[in-house]
């Protein structure tokens, strides 16, 4: 018998945008490890980019994921298809065999689509199917070279900083061929102040655009990087205290609708290349929903039930997932969690099999204490 009193009990949380790593880069993280990291932060279903080796550009790759999700992993794990073969941009992957294989829609995360004609030609592919494309956005010529966002902290390190528009002008552009071509188009990860203003107005008018932000983008400045230390270092960059306040803003009057982790491991090795040369990427399982608890509702500035909202009806509802115990015949999904008790996020109780977050040392409430997934308790 489960003992849950003086405990919240929600719907097992749903993360659409995180890094499983397998396969092809086992050494940050497995479907294993990755599912019980997820289980650990109350996850209970979780959308896996593709930006594996190989991509996830075919049925076999599909499959694979799927059947080791069933066999080794501890959550329900969907796979997003990739939109150009190997993940170049030159040919489209074969959008309709990726479908009736699984996955939840197509996706350029971590490269970006730079050609306007291939993306025009994947979302009018997309629309034909009735599934979404989800954009990772971010124009290469302006952001080769930088690490950080163009600000404080790369002003005084004397760094070359990654600037607002490289994100915003592939929004604004998608918008218009979502518009065109009539798709959902799901932005990821938005971090800048115009993808706001941007998404606000394409909704406005109507355009089948939906979008996502990470915790570490609702609650960190580029004036909070304590150093060059590359735990601080992930794509798209923490921007300005302005920009911090635009995403919170935005999520605040729906103009994006859910958050995600971009759960993104990577080994402590590549990390200590330093900010200049580590890869981006931080952990964002375990921390997410202690972070925005503590953060939001704890000072009384959102209600526990628009947070727990923005972390499963809204998810489920954009892509038509079942969640909690909604879904008839199914078992439950569902997160228990101590709203009461503060516990500092300690490197060594961390179950990714990375350990690459910029949150170690802080003190945080909201932990999850129970996951049930599919009727199976997979955290404790
Ligand atoms: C992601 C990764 O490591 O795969 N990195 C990141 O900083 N978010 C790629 C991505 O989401 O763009
Ligand atoms: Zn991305
Ligand atoms: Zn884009
Ligand atoms: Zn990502």
């Amino acid at each position: 018998v489960l003992d849950a009193s003086g405990k919240l009990v929600a719907p097992g949380f749903i993360d659409m945008h995180v890094h499983l790593r397998e396969p092809g880069f086992e050494h940050k993280e497995t479907i294993a490890t990755g599912t019980r990291s997820a289980a650990r932060g109350g996850f209970t279903t979780i959308a896996c980019m593709p930006n594996t080796r190989p991509v996830i550009d075919t049925v076999d790759t599909v499959n694979y994921i799927k059947d080791k999700a069933e066999t080794e992993g501890v959550v329900r794990v969907i796979p997003y298809g990739c939109i150009t073969k190997n993940e170049l941009g030159r040919e489209l992957t074969d959008f309709a065999a990726l479908k009736e294989a699984g996955v939840v829609g197509y996706t350029d995360d971590g490269v970006g689509v730079q050609s306007a004609q291939m993306m025009k030609d994947a979302m009018a592919l997309a629309a034909s199917l009735g599934m979404p494309i989800i954009a990772h956005c971010e124009d290469n010529t302006l952001v080769e070279g930088a690490a950080v966002t163009e600000g404080a902290f790369a002003k005084k390190h004397g760094l070359k900083g990654i600037p607002n528009e490289s994100e915003a002008i592939h929004v604004g552009r998608d918008v218009l061929l979502a518009e065109a071509t009539g798709v959902h188009y799901h932005v990821c990860h938005v971090s800048t102040e115009q993808s706001v203003r941007l998404i606000r107005h394409a909704k406005q008018f109507g355009i089948k655009v939906t979008a996502e932000v990470c915790p570490h983008h609702l609650v960190l400045s580029d004036e909070d990087i304590p150093g060059m230390d590359a735990n601080w270092k992930m794509n798209p960059p923490l921007r300005t205290p302005r920009d911090v306040q635009a995403v919170i803003e935005g999520l605040e009057d729906g103009t994006i609708d859910m958050i995600v982790t971009d759960h993104a491991p990577h080994s402590e090795e590549e990390k200590e290349k330093g900010m200049q040369l580590a890869p981006f990427g931080i952990l964002g399982f375990e921390t997410a929903f202690p972070l925005l608890y503590s953060k939001f509702v704890v000072t009384g500035k959102w209600t526990l039930g628009f947070l727990v909202d923005r972390m499963t009806a809204k998810p489920a509802d954009v892509f038509g997932l079942p969640y909690g115990t909604l879904h008839a015949g199914s078992a439950a999904d569902i997160t228990i969690v101590d709203l009461e008790t503060e516990q500092e996020v300690l490197k060594e109780e961390i179950v990714s099999k990375s350990k690459n977050t910029p949150f170690i040392g802080w003190k945080l409430q909201g932990w999850p204490v129970t996951t049930i997934a599919s009727g199976n308790i997979v955290w404790s």
